[in-house]
């Protein structure tokens, strides 16, 4: 009868006319649309990753990473205040140490004069509309640049580095972070912050993002180490011992699990665009947890020399990246493109293209 059957791997059977068609499904530019799941990029899962320094009135240009700055506490806010009326809802903070000395402990991190503790106070004064995650990690203020603590051997210290992160997470909370963000993937880290913000009773106010599923990329994480200071000069650091396999999946779930049961609130995927797999695998398994994408360094700066170099236009191809982010399972993306898709968003013309992208 010119149709013939086939069974789905999930046992669903269709129908299919044997000459079926599929142009017709997508020939309007709303039909297009409704081909597609929620993709909708939307400001409030959208998260900015923001460098700020110990230099008060500091406003420093990335080598690396061209467009993204450095600020100091007293230039921060007028710079988000701004993004904010484009629709910003949140940043993720990172301290960069300029005058204060790193050392054995990270002690730069949360101690006096701290960038990051100075940070969440004035935006949480000037701005107490925008939320405040905070990257937790130490590699940043470590005179070794390790993301932890190191043992006699020049191993990571687990045990120690738990303990030590978990204070520094307590610091952010109670200068008034939203979100903590342990980033070092130490085994049990996300259950010992949760024990501290128990027994602090800020347990109802501040949340835990996971950095569950960070792959050891020294590739695509290499601008943000120099953005961050938080490589030594002259020393590779190898991170393999904390940090993920690149090509591992089962290991990336039991991370995943691992946070889940640890009690994380949500959990991310790092980097992003070469592991959309992982990223759908975790939405699958973990579906009530909300997930994050990190387009990380890298990418960005892959995007930007990309386009720099005609290879393709910047603003079609970020759309691209965050459409399938979305796509794979990303609830909110993080990204340094933030500041550009905002600015798209807020433009009529790129609102309708979004929804007609290629249609002819
Ligand atoms: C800290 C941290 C890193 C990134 C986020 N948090 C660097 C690393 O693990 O080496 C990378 C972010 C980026 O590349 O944009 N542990």
């Amino acid at each position: 009868d010119g149709t013939w059957s086939l069974y789905h791997s999930v046992g669903v059977m269709y129908s299919v006319p044997t000459e079926h068609r599929l142009h017709s499904g997508y020939a309007h530019p709303l039909t297009r649309s409704w081909q597609e799941g929620n993709v909708d990029i939307d400001p409030k899962k959208l998260m900015l990753p923001v460098f700020v320094t110990d230099v008060e009135d500091a406003i420093e240009d990335i080598d690396s990473l061209p467009d993204v700055k450095r600020y100091g506490v007293a230039t921060l806010p007028g710079v988000l205040k701004d993004l904010m009326s484009k629709g910003l809802k949140s940043v993720l903070l990172f301290g960069v140490l300029n005058r204060i000395p790193k050392d054995e402990s990270g002690s730069g991190a949360d101690g006096e004069g701290s960038p990051v503790v100075a940070a969440i106070r004035v935006l949480r004064d000037k701005l107490p509309d925008l939320l405040v995650a905070c990257d937790v990690c130490l590699c940043a203020y470590t005179s070794t640049g390790h993301c932890g603590l190191l043992n006699s051997d020049g191993q990571h210290d687990n045990a120690a580095s738990v303990k030590r992160m978990a204070a520094q997470a307590l610091v952010y909370a109670r200068a008034g972070a939203h979100i903590v963000a342990p980033s070092s993937m130490s085994d049990g880290i996300v259950g010992a912050i949760k024990k501290e913000l128990v027994s602090a009773k800020l347990d109802g106010r501040v949340a835990v993002l996971s950095y569950a599923v960070k792959f050891a990329s020294s590739c695509f994480y290499g601008p943000f180490r120099s953005a961050a200071q938080s490589a030594p000069k002259g020393v590779t650091i190898s991170r393999e011992g904390y940090q993920l396999p690149v090509g591992s999946r089962g290991l990336a779930h039991r991370a995943a699990a691992r946070d889940v049961e640890e009690g994380a609130d949500m959990l991310m995927v790092k980097p992003g665009m070469a592991y959309l797999d992982i990223v759908r695998e975790t939405k699958d398994r973990f579906p009530n947890h909300p997930l994050f994408i990190y387009q990380v360094s890298g990418e960005y700066s892959m995007l930007f020399h990309g386009a720099e170099n005609g290879a393709f236009d910047l603003e079609d191809a970020v759309m691209e990246t965050f459409k399938c982010m979305r796509r794979a399972g990303a609830d909110v993306i993080i990204s340094y493109f933030t500041p550009l898709v905002l600015e798209l968003l807020n433009n009529h013309r790129m609102i309708e293209k979004l929804g007609t992208n290629h249609s002819s």
